[in-house]
């Protein structure tokens, strides 16, 4: 009995001592799948290890596949250009299957690096890719590379099928895939909607696609995915920022300070919370002046932004206060970080928001000073990440844009009047020629004739007016669908 308690024990103290290894190194997915597609062997990549897929035929399905190869390197910012040396070439439609033990928001990345092997260029396949019912891209086609697709799902399925469909007389290929559930509260059920009207969205149910992953103020060096903790890259800012003459970036990871009950690590790391690009206002202390940043979107869908901050420029709390701003509208004023994280200095902090890009394919994020209190005039931003959202068809796709079918609704309408318009006065034309020709028969009654004009001009009257029907009816129906 004491030897099986003792025994108890020391299993307790030890499973806690693994548990402790754990949580100090970072977060460890139920589902992890890591696939170097094509590969003949595993490919180890940091510390994580992408497996052949050949080895596991239950992953895979497809009528016919090739494992591609190159000895071409790409040019890459991170440490995994060995996934880039293979591909898996999908002739016809296929799948991959990963079973799922824990549901709930899970990543799914796609790497794809375009090379020529044999007959095939890669650079011309074209191909879709969709989850369960998840358009991800349609008519896909990489010209460069490497590129890495990254979506996140909130999976209730056992089971997760990616399928690959190649465009008619084209192929598909893969070069490695990740599939890894999250923390669970890494990606909000829902956010505050900026808009003409503020409402509260909910996007648990939505498929969503990483824009933008950037960490301010890092002077043109990225964060590598083996540097976060979800191996996430976070690229630099500098291409972003316009005016950037405002600009000072400012690295002081040290001031980072996580603390319990605060945002957690994997939110962010500190490598990305302790640097910042701040509005650069030392030598003017009435500076008004916003920091802007803008980025290429696709018009017609709607986008999840988060903000990170950090203090980590401050001497002490209570002195930074700044507006926040997206497209030109208000996020929020006065944010006050030393109120929003209890006083504490360099504790991160960040805030999620959902906006519509109608019409521009530029998202503008803004910083500004506020003109509460007599403080000196500053700004900041630590990082920042765009998340597109799903449409009303569950695709992320460009070409199933809410604007697309508008747009082609009205170019069906402008053709639909021109060939109206066109037929009506063809049909006029007819008929008064015919009528003529009547009137001709009878040239000797000048009654017939009075009589024949006023019924060419009642012909005329009333092909106009169906014309006008139809117009007006293709008009209600162009109102409607714009009200829609
Ligand atoms: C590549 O890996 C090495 C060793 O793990 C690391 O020191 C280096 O920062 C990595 N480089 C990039 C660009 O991630
Ligand atoms: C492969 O296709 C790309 C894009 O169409 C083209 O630019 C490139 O020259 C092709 N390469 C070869 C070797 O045919
Ligand atoms: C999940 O996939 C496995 C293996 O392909 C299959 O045996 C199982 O029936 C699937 N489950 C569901 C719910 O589709
Ligand atoms: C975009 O357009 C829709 C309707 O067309 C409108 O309801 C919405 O407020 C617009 N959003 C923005 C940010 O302008
Ligand atoms: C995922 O979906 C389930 C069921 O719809 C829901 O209960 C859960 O809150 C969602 N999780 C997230 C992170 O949105
Ligand atoms: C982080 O904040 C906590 C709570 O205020 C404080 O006790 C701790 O000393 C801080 N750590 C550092 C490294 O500043
Ligand atoms: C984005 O910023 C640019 C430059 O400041 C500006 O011209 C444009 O109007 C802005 N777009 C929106 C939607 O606010
Ligand atoms: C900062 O941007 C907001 C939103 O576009 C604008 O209302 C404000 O006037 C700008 N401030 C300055 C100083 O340009």
């Amino acid at each position: 009995m004491m030897i099986t308690g003792n025994v108890v024990e020391l299993l307790m103290w030890v499973s806690s001592i693994l548990c402790l290894i754990c949580v100090s190194y970072g977060f460890d997915p139920v589902d992890h799948y890591l696939i170097d597609c094509g590969s003949p062997i595993n490919t180890p990549v940091g510390d994580r290890v992408f497996v052949a897929d050949n080895s596991d035929s239950n992953t895979l399905s497809t009528p016919q596949t090739i494992s591609a190869s190159t000895t071409q390197k790409p040019i890459s910012s991170s440490n995994d250009s060995a996934l880039y040396q293979t591909a898996r070439i999908l002739d016809g439609a296929s799948r991959y299957t990963f079973p799922i033990r824990k549901p709930g928001r899970h990543w799914i990345r796609l790497h794809f690096f375009p090379f020529v092997y044999q007959n095939y260029n890669l650079s011309m396949a074209k191909f879709s890719v969709s989850v369960q019912n998840f358009i991800l891209i349609k008519e896909f086609q990489v010209e460069n590379g490497p590129q890495v697709k990254e979506y996140s799902l909130n999976l209730t399925y056992s089971n997760l099928t990616l399928t690959f469909i190649p465009s008619s007389k084209s192929f598909a290929f893969i070069n490695a895939l990740e599939v890894l559930s999250l923390p669970d509260d890494l990606i909000p059920e829902g956010a505050r909607t900026i808009g003409p009207q503020d409402s509260y969205q909910i996007v648990s149910k939505k498929a969503l696609e990483t824009v933008a992953r950037v960490n301010m103020g890092n002077n043109n060096k990225p964060v590598s995915p083996e540097n976060d903790p979800l191996w996430r890259l976070w690229v630099s800012d500098d291409t972003f920022l316009i005016h950037n003459n405002l600009a000072k970036f400012v690295s002081n990871t040290k001031a980072v300070n996580f603390t319990r009950g605060g945002v957690a690590e994997y939110i962010a790391p500190s490598s990305v919370y302790g640097t910042v690009t701040m509005l650069n206002s030392e030598a003017d202390p009435f500076m008004n002046a916003n920091l802007t940043w803008r980025f290429v979107v696709d018009p017609g869908f709607e986008y999840l932004v988060r903000y990170h901050f950090c203090d980590i420029v401050s001497g002490s709390g209570n002195t930074l206060f700044f507006n926040v701003y997206i497209n030109s509208m208000l996020v929020l004023a006065n944010l006050d970080l030393s109120k929003l994280t209890s006083n504490i200095l360099g504790a991160p902090y960040f805030m999620d928001v959902i906006t519509r890009v109608n019409d521009s394919s530029k998202l503008n994020v803004s910083v500004g000073p506020s003109n509460v209190g007599n403080h000196w005039p500053n700004a900041i931003l630590n990082g920042l990440e765009i998340m597109k959202i799903s449409n009303a068809k569950s695709s992320l796709d460009a070409l199933d844009s809410d604007l697309k079918k508008k747009s082609k609704m009205r170019v069906g309408v402008i053709v639909g009047l021109t060939i109206g318009m066109f037929t009506a006065v063809i049909v006029a034309m007819v008929l008064f020629l015919l009528c003529r020709r009547r009137t001709c028969a009878h040239i000797n009654h000048v009654n017939n004739l009075e009589n024949s004009v006023s019924s060419a001009q009642f012909s005329m009257g009333s092909v106009g007016d169906l014309a006008g029907i139809s117009m007006s009816k293709v008009f209600a129906q162009l109102v409607r669908e714009d009200v829609r």
